[in-house]
């Protein structure tokens, strides 16, 4: 069986219905089962990762350990986890490309050491590093609601956004088949856009013009701000956004070569969300 951490979340709640998909047992593990909607097969487990219950792990061979990047403390969860998980037979960790490409910023430096813990812990593993979500762009929302100006922080770069179903899939792959031990997986997506032209695909499947406006780092900065951001996430994303700017464009070829198919494109999300942006 095998334990999904996050299987609320972006990545988690595509993973659960791939692996089930493919014949495996799943056991999903939510802060609030009330609340989560799980797909009916999978068995659900209550569970927070600030307070571990390594009974989560009885009957379980695999784990795929996912935390939060709004955590209070998502390496200290990652820890707790695999000192408790020291009997399975394969972990599988969802990074991120920042540390594929050396970077220091906080959450790159976070999954960097999670990444060496993962290696030292004692059962299989194999690291996902995904690029920048499509679904990060669902912080248009409001502004697509609202007047349909698009404001981005000026020298923002093309980027290769993935899709979380591409990340799910490739993931579902490595926790159902063998040699993948020990290897680790850029996933981006299969080309990379300028954020002026993401805006136009948005309006595109929307149907209506949207504005696209480049403001200074500062009017963004204290626009996250307002929404109540902690200054401390705010740093910490501008930071990641500066030392990942050059390496945004790359594309990895993973979704290709471990799912046989080219990657979702942000056409293909927009479409399929169009309706949340109404
Ligand atoms: N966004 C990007 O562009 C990007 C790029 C590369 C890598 N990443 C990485 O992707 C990962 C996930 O990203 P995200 O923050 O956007 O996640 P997310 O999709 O918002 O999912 C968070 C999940 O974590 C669960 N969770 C949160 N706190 C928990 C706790 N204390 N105990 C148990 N479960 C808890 C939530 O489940 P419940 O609420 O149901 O408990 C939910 O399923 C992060 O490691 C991030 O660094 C993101």
């Amino acid at each position: 069986m095998i334990l999904v951490l996050g299987s609320t979340g972006k990545i988690g709640r595509e993973l659960v219905p791939a692996l089930l998909d493919k014949d495996a047992r799943v056991r999903a593990l939510t802060r609030d089962p009330a609340r989560a909607r799980i797909d009916p097969r999978a068995e659900v487990a209550a569970g927070d990762l600030d307070a571990f219950d390594p009974a989560l792990l009885d009957g379980i061979d695999r784990v795929f350990v996912l935390t939060s990047g709004h955590g209070s403390d998502p390496l200290t969860q990652e820890r707790t986890v695999l000192k408790a998980a020291t009997d399975v037979a394969h972990i599988v960790k969802l990074s991120t490309t920042g540390v594929h490409f050396g970077q220091t910023d906080p959450i790159s430096l976070v999954h960097a050491e999670a990444e060496q813990a993962v290696c030292e812990a004692g059962p299989g593993w194999t690291i996902l590093r995904p690029g920048t979500f499509m679904d990060n762009r669902f912080a248009w929302l409001h502004a697509v609601r609202g007047d349909g100006v698009i404001r981005v922080p000026e020298g923002d770069p093309s980027s290769a956004l993935v899709h979380a179903r591409d990340i799910a899939e490739v993931a579902a792959t490595v926790l159902t088949s063998d040699g993948h031990a020990g290897r680790t997986y850029p996933i981006t997506g299969g080309e990379a856009l300028t954020t002026r032209r993401q805006v136009e695909i948005l309006g595109d499947a929307l149907g209506r013009r949207l504005t696209y406006v480049e403001e200074p780092e500062a009017d963004s900065r204290a626009r996250m701000l307002g929404y109540g951001w902690p200054a401390s996430a705010v740093d910490g994303m501008f930071e990641l956004k500066r030392q990942s700017a050059g390496n945004e464009e790359i594309v990895f070829d993973t979704v290709r070569d471990l799912l046989g198919r080219a990657p979702l494109r942000f056409a293909d999300w927009a479409r399929e969300h169009a309706a949340a942006f109404a």
